[in-house]
């Protein structure tokens, strides 16, 4: 099929950004990462006749397990190396890069604050979790989590300036508060309060937009009954 591409540039972080339009021939399994690779080995120009300069993106794993190709195609945000031409339903592909972090280049954004919102949380076990029946599951499916920033993507309240930390710190929060000895979570609560559930609007934008499968809805009602409720309803 032939489909046209128009993609989001921008040179460096200063410069401003514009779009580039151009056409390819690619069959429906073509996965937009393969795509961007396609054409980065190509010598092409767009269709006002301009060279298209090699595009800037990121990749590690290409198998949905790294996160680093988050994007923003056709209107959402999605792991370029698990979107395929196919699932778009369009042969008018529009691909940028997130919105709620700084570019760094094309493609490329600086997701380093969220790192720094997981340590501001106090995101981290000090000794071994404690593992049991109940809280094995969760603690696997929130560590699935790959810190892509999808969910951020579409969450109202969050910006990365603010104090609010929205879903990729709610979902890897909620193992933690799980795996702590009860007498141990007293940092993390108080951030979490701060961080996450005073900025939290619930309006579960963020339900059903994680590319690792992650039940966001499910860990965001585990880690506010650990966090918030249990800790006025239960004995420390
Ligand atoms: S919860 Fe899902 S969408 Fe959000 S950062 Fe983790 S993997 Fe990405
Ligand atoms: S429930 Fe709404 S405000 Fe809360 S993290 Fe999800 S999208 Fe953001
Ligand atoms: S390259 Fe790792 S998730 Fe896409």
């Amino acid at each position: 099929m032939r489909i046209t591409i128009k993609i989001k540039r921008q040179e460096s972080r200063e410069a401003e950004p514009y779009f580039q339009i151009l056409v390819w021939d690619c069959d429906e399994s073509t996965t937009v990462a393969t795509l961007l690779r396609e054409i980065n080995a190509a010598v092409i120009n767009d269709t006002s006749g301009e060279p298209v300069n090699e595009i800037a993106w990121e990749c590690s794993c290409l198998q949905k397990k790294c996160g680093a190709c988050a994007m923003v195609i056709n209107g959402l945000p999605r792991l370029a190396c698990d979107t395929k031409i196919g699932e778009i339903k369009s042969n008018r592909i529009i691909i940028e890069p997130l919105k709620k972090f700084p570019v760094v280049r094309d493609l490329i954004v600086d997701r380093s604050v969220l790192r720094e919102n997981l340590l501001a949380i106090h995101n981290w076990l000090e000794r071994e979790a404690v593992v049991n029946k109940k809280n094995t599951d969760l603690a696997y499916d929130a560590s699935r989590c790959l810190q892509c920033g999808c969910c951020l993507e579409v969450c109202p309240n969050f910006t990365a300036d603010d104090s609010f930390f929205s879903a990729a710190a709610f979902v890897p929060a909620s193992r933690i508060l799980s795996e702590l000895p009860k007498r141990k979570k007293y940092e993390i609560v108080t951030e979490y309060k701060k961080h996450i559930y005073d900025g939290c609007g619930k309006s579960l934008s963020c339900h059903n937009i994680c590319p690792a499968g992650i039940d966001v809805e499910r860990k965001l009602s585990n880690s506010n009954s650990v966090a918030i409720w249990k800790r006025f309803f239960s004995k420390e």
